[in-house]
């Protein structure tokens, strides 16, 4: 767990802090920045009407930052890799060839991604220039950087840095060689593999554990709220990891089950119950995390416009395939051909089906989701055998066994 200085207020003095359990006034920092959002569903219809609202928001939201005063406040000589650095924007420009369009990863809702080499650390990174005029603001500039400041975690993305000059506001990431899922699920470039059972399994697994850091770890507890393809990014060996927490929340605290929020999130990814109450729970997360899973185990878009009107949401198509077993064969992707393993499969859906269920009260806490996938991706599929997984195999997982059967309770 990091330790990150910051300032009580723009006239204050830093202290340090550490991320123990108590409330610091780092952590409150973190609350009530995080506390209020503005924005609407990516994608959806209330998008542009909240541009404008978020517009006049960064006004005060640019006092937020000078007053957390976040240059002073962290490492400038990039030694202790603990603290998020400051960079300065020659220093970036220089890392990326001046933004090259050959250094040019992807674009998403905060802006531009480049690689770029940093010399002075030796080291690749990934650029994250905010679009001065784009849909995102500062607000998730600030919640990302605290947010991951106080993260850490074998499955959550590394912050190294930021730059706040002027007007410009960039991000810098530790380098993901293998990109996104995203990438590799729905963007396969032709010729390229794609991924086999296993990678699947550790993926979702890796996932699922970053999440439940959030979840459970975190000291405040966070909601993630942008859990997609697109924002798991991938290491040597499919190692993933979750980035993007410019979403991100302070998850309810005490007795209290919910925190209110005006809707974000992702189309075809955010749970109906907060969509249409504005309530977010960290089942809200469970629900997007079962469509991202969904994903993996059926190689479909959780939104495909191109296909029948019937089957262009993937979990209006696959909740009513749930109820028998005999429809699995059909829901898994059909690019595995079908080098999976049955019983794995079974497994796999009945854990998805429990994530996307439309009541949040029914769906798994993410220690529960955490426990079944890291069982089920030890368990590896080995095409040239017949039989992958023994009884007794099965038999010793309480969880697995538990998980199966609520669903078959549920009537799935
Ligand atoms: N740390 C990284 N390492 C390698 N590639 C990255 C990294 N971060 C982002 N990328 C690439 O840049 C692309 C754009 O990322 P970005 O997070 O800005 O947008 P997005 O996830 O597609 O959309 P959204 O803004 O909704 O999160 C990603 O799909 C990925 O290919
Ligand atoms: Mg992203």
């Amino acid at each position: 767990m990091g330790c990150f200085w910051c300032t009580g207020n723009s006239r204050q003095r830093s202290k340090k802090l550490t991320n123990k359990n108590d409330d610091s006034s780092y952590q409150r920092k973190l609350h009530d920045l995080m506390k209020d959002s503005s924005v609407a569903l990516k994608k959806g219809s209330a998008y542009e009407s909240a541009k404008k609202e978020e517009v006049a928001k960064n006004d005060q939201l640019s006092l937020d930052v000078k007053n957390l005063n976040l240059n002073d406040e962290v490492s400038k000589d990039g030694k202790d890799s603990k603290l998020a650095q400051s960079f300065t924007f020659a220093e970036l420009a220089a890392a990326t060839g001046n933004f090259r369009s050959d250094c040019f990863l992807g674009e998403g809702g905060f802006g531009k991604v480049y690689k770029g080499f940093l010399e002075k650390t030796n080291q690749d990174v990934a650029i994250k220039q905010l679009d001065l005029n784009g849909l995102q603001g500062i607000r998730e500039f600030v919640v990302e950087i605290l947010t991951l400041s106080m993260a850490k975690h074998p499955n959550l993305v590394k912050l190294i840095g930021f730059c706040a000059e002027d007007e410009q506001r960039l991000l810098v990431y530790e380098y993901m060689s293998l990109g996104s899922l995203e990438n590799h699920l729905h963007e396969l470039p032709p010729g390229r593999k794609p991924l086999d059972w296993n990678t699947r399994m550790k993926i979702a697994a890796g996932a699922a554990r970053g999440l439940e850091y959030l979840h459970d770890k975190m000291k405040p507890p966070v909601i993630y709220r942008d859990l997609k393809c697109s924002n798991i990014l991938l290491g040597e060996g499919y190692h993933p990891k979750l980035s993007d927490f410019g979403l991100a929340k302070v998850g309810p605290i005490g007795d209290k089950t919910h925190v209110s929020t005006r809707v974000m999130g992702t189309y075809g990814y955010c749970a109906p119950d907060y969509a249409m109450t504005g309530q977010l729970t960290f089942k809200s997360d469970i629900y997007s995390f079962g469509v991202v899973f969904l994903e993996l185990i059926t190689g479909r878009k959780a939104i495909d416009n191109t296909r029948d009107h019937s089957e262009q949401n993937l979990v209006a198509w696959a909740r009513p395939m749930f109820k028998d077993r005999r429809n699995f064969s059909q829901m898994v992707d059909p690019l595995l051909q079908g080098q999976y393993p049955v019983r794995g499969l079974y497994q796999a859906l009945a854990i998805a089906a429990m994530c996307v269920q439309e009541q949040p009260n029914m769906r798994p806490a993410i220690s529960d989701v955490v426990l079944a996938l890291n069982y089920l991706s030890s368990q590896k599929y080995d095409p040239n055998k017949s039989v992958h997984t023994s009884r007794r195999n099965m038999a010793s997982s309480a969880v697995n066994r538990n998980i199966v059967a609520d669903h078959e309770h549920n009537g799935h």
